[in-house]
């Protein structure tokens, strides 16, 4: 493996540690053996976030995953998880074999002695050598997908806590005066209270919140055989926790209602289909400091960093930029509410030259200004609302859109 430091170097400094870049491996199935660590160690990461531990023991499997390339969504139904002893245990090993990356304790309690649950299992990472303890509030493939697809439990973790601003903030807040090193809170998106619940976090004086984890939904399956699932090996259909490319506009709100609810000096951690420079840019732009990636590490392998670093580099150095900081929460501001929006008067023009005459634009169901004279796409401005749908559907790239006067 042939990786020069000024492929990943992009130093940033969070809660006293001085980290490479802003890029995590996310706690996942390519975090939990040693082996794996000193791979992201030696790639460059900045941090890796071991593989969640849950104690007691709940819901670990053997892992059945999909990656359905076409969807662009990967979607796993069962996972293995670290017993809290297996975990500690990585822990250690991990920390006497890293010297640059920053280590987090991904880790859920499942018991029913409530935020003293939490605490201890914390107090035990940091006696482990986690730099950070990472509540995840997140995992919705815990009790959260038992109660969604119509089980009963009477375990409360990941997604069921997470969705909750009270029990969060209430538990965080618990664990963070419990321990000296600094607690970061990844979040779940169900609920719908991302933002507020940020917020309750960051009131609380925890050091950093994310999102989004997997967001749990019924993939693809065979409509001549229902009552059977995707995943091989296995019986039948579930709900499963989806991540990657599939992800990212849904993880980009994620973030950029954490930010809004947050102050500058908050530190927020994106998560959701990065595997580009410009996915990572924009996650920044929506306002993250750190990004998590899991599903372009389990399908590309740690070396996808230096390229991904490389392609952020070279937007700075485009623009000017010296630090990240420069252009994270770049389209916050902007970001407009529906009801001011400026709009321009404006139609849809054919080239003639470019129509081929397909006749598409002419199918289209919610519009009528469009038909064919000899051959070729005729509009009429009249009749064109403006909307653009036949610029996007045109083959041929024949139609573009004339802009008139700013509507009042
Ligand atoms: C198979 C698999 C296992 C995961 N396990 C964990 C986990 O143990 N803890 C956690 O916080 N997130 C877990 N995640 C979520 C990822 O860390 C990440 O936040 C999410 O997949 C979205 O990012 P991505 O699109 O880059 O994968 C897992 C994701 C996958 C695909």
């Amino acid at each position: 493996m042939k990786v020069k430091e000024k492929d990943y170097l992009m130093p940033l400094e969070v809660s006293g540690y001085k980290f490479r870049n802003n890029f995590v491996v996310g706690s996942g199935p390519a975090v939990k053996t040693l082996d794996m660590i000193k791979q992201i160690e030696q790639w460059g990461w900045g941090g890796a976030s071991l593989k969640l531990s849950i104690d007691p023991t709940y819901i670990s499997k053997p892992p059945r995953y999909r990656w359905l390339k076409k969807h662009r969504y990967h979607a796993f139904t069962a996972e293995t998880r670290l017993s809290l002893d297996q975990g500690l245990k990585l822990m250690e090993e991990a920390r006497k074999n890293v010297s640059e990356l920053i280590l987090y304790a991904n880790m859920a309690y499942a018991g029913d002695e409530g935020d003293e649950g939490w605490v201890r299992m914390a107090k035990k990472y940091e006696a482990a050598g986690a730099h950070v303890i990472e509540l995840n509030m997140c995992c919705p493939n815990m009790s959260f997908n038992v109660q969604s697809s119509g089980g009963k439990t009477a375990i409360v973790s990941g997604a069921s806590v997470g969705s909750n601003a009270q029990i969060v903030s209430r538990c965080a807040s618990a664990v963070k005066k419990a321990v000296g090193i600094p607690v970061f809170v990844k979040l779940t998106p169900e609920g719908g209270k991302i933002g507020q619940v940020a917020r309750a976090c960051f009131d609380a004086g925890i050091d950093s919140v994310g999102g989004t984890g997997n967001r749990l939904a019924i993939p693809d399956f065979d409509i001549y055989n229902p009552e059977r699932g995707i995943c091989r090996l296995q019986d039948e259909p579930t709900l499963a926790c989806f991540s990657g490319p599939w992800l990212k506009p849904l993880a980009l709100r994620d973030v950029y209602e954490m930010r809004k609810n947050s102050l500058p000096q908050h530190v927020v951690m994106g998560s959701g289909g990065i595997e580009t420079g410009k996915d990572a840019v924009q996650m920044m732009m929506c306002g993250a400091d750190f990004i998590q990636i899991c599903t372009a590490v389990m399908l590309k392998g740690f070396g996808v960093l230096p390229k991904i670093v490389n392609q952020v580099k070279r937007f700075m150095d485009e623009k000017g930029y010296r630090n990240y900081r420069d252009f994270r929460d770049a389209v916050v501001s902007h970001i407009s509410p529906t009801d001011s929006l400026t709009l321009y008067r404006g139609n849809a023009v054919i080239d003639d030259e470019k129509c081929t005459g397909c006749g598409l634009c002419v199918n289209i169901g919610h519009c009528y200004a469009i038909s064919l004279k000899d051959d070729k796409a005729v509009v009429n401005p009249q009749d064109c609302t403006g909307c653009s749908t036949c610029i996007d559907i045109c083959p041929a790239g024949a139609v573009s859109m004339e802009q008139f006067e700013k509507m009042i």
